[in-house]
């Protein structure tokens, strides 16, 4: 009987219960990704949680397909939660693209659902920061989109000591196919090994590799190549230094991309440790549109997503970061609570508090008469940074900075500035 019950309190494997505690970190994570998205001029948009599951079908691989949440609806239809936002912004700027001016530069923050092995850093259910350009295919567009990755984590407090961006190209690796003679229906194949190396055993990689007619050796020299010497990178690059980024990127021609649509540039973000998965990723996916539109639209794109899921992990782990999210979480803790120190004086404390809402103010106050000294730690506990303590001496109460410790006593009527000014 308990067993059972336990298991009905627990959720199912890979999800999450957002406590107020974890809901506060989603919030700021959200908060700080909608403010920096909004500042490079990104409109948010959104699609629904639900899609035919033939949006997958076409181009986003074959390990995304297979992690589907899938199944037929009442109606017979096949669908699924959506794995990711790409197919569905393709779908929804094929079905309207005529509306919007070029580039169309927009974002958005929602959950996606991949049915993989729990572990650290992937879970079940998880939400992004999408980010995508569209109808634009120069290198500025490239530069302006990784800008904008490097500040949505700069904006918590990360820096070009913390993590970085690697970048590289798969029209490189499509080159160096078609130098060695491997046809263009093995490329996904052979960009599945590049993936895979430093994570999996060079004799398994290499005896891979033989089944291309290539040896390691091979890959490591052509993953050596200055970037002067690759098409596209010096001109990258300096646009990177005008946007004061160029610390955070390096070159990394190991990066290809799970994902099948991706045609040009490619890029992940990293820990510099290399302690957590990739924190986001993304690149050009010029060709998506077109296939999803049945060839009806074509224009070029690119973007990136950055998880939630990574990044928190992250966050608080590093001692900086960590209490930068903090002091920002305390700043929208509760501003005032209003003790009552005399039961005979709740109908003027309740207006108070209500005046003190309507004025923008954060109150709260005890339901029941309530022992002064229990309120103050009810205040304390909530993370309040004002005690306003109502009593016989109204119409002045005494405010107390709970975080400083210093009281003054003040008419109720100046109450309100006092807690608008004061920090
Ligand atoms: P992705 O690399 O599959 O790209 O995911 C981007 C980020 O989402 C990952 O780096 C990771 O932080 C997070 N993520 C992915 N799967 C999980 C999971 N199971 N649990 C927790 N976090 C996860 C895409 O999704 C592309 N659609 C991005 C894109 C946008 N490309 C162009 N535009």
């Amino acid at each position: 009987m308990l067993a059972v019950l336990q298991m009905e309190l627990q959720h199912l494997p890979g999800f999450r219960d957002f406590y107020p505690e974890d809901r506060a970190w989603l919030n700021y994570i959200f908060e700080c990704w909608r403010t920096t998205a909004a500042n490079f001029g990104f409109a948010e948009y959104d699609g629904p949680t639900l899609e035919s599951t033939d949006l997958y079908k076409k181009k986003s691989g074959e390990e995304l397909k297979s992690q589907l949440f899938r199944f037929e609806d009442q109606g017979g239809r096949d669908v699924c939660l959506r794995p990711e936002m790409t197919p569905t912004l393709a779908r929804l700027v094929a079905a309207r693209e005529r509306d919007f001016k070029k580039p169309i530069k927009w974002f958005s923050i929602s959950p996606f659902f991949r049915f993989e092995k729990p572990q650290k850093g992937r879970l079940r259910e998880f939400y992004q920061i999408n980010c995508d350009l569209i109808g634009d295919n120069s290198l500025a567009s490239d530069a302006e989109l990784i800008s904008l990755a490097i500040n949505l984590l700069r904006g918590f407090g990360l820096t070009s000591r913390d993590f970085s961006v690697r970048l590289s190209n798969r029209n490189l690796w499509s080159d160096f196919l078609k130098r060695h003679d491997v046809p263009v229906d093995r490329t996904a194949e052979f960009l599945s090994i590049i993936d895979k190396l430093g994570r999996e055993e060079e004799t398994r990689l290499a005896q891979k590799l033989t089944a291309f007619n290539l040896t390691l050796d091979q890959i490591h020299s052509f993953l050596a190549t200055p970037t002067d010497q690759l098409p596209g990178f010096e001109e990258l690059f300096r646009e990177f230094r005008w946007r004061g980024v160029e610390d955070f990127c390096e070159l990394d021609l190991t990066i290809v991309r799970g994902l099948d649509y991706y045609s040009g540039l490619v890029f992940e973000l990293f820990d510099r440790g290399r302690e957590n998965r990739a924190l986001g990723g993304g690149g050009r996916y010029d060709k998506l549109i077109e296939v999803i539109s049945d060839g009806s639209v074509d224009l070029p794109a690119a973007g990136f997503a950055i998880g939630d899921v990574v990044l928190r992990n992250f966050l608080e782990e590093l001692p900086h970061t960590r209490a930068l999210a903090a002091e920002r979480m305390v700043k929208r803790a509760l501003r005032g609570y209003i003790v009552i120190a005399s039961e005979s004086q709740r109908s003027e404390a309740v207006k108070l508090a209500t005046r003190l809402r309507e004025a923008g103010i954060s109150v709260d106050f005890p339901l029941e008469a309530t022992k002064v000294g229990k309120q103050f730690q009810t205040a304390e506990s909530l993370g309040t940074q004002y005690a306003v303590v109502v009593g016989q001496e109204w119409p002045q109460v005494r405010l107390k900075n709970l975080r400083t410790r210093e009281e003054s006593v003040v008419l109720e009527a100046e109450l309100e500035n006092n807690l608008k000014l004061e920090n």
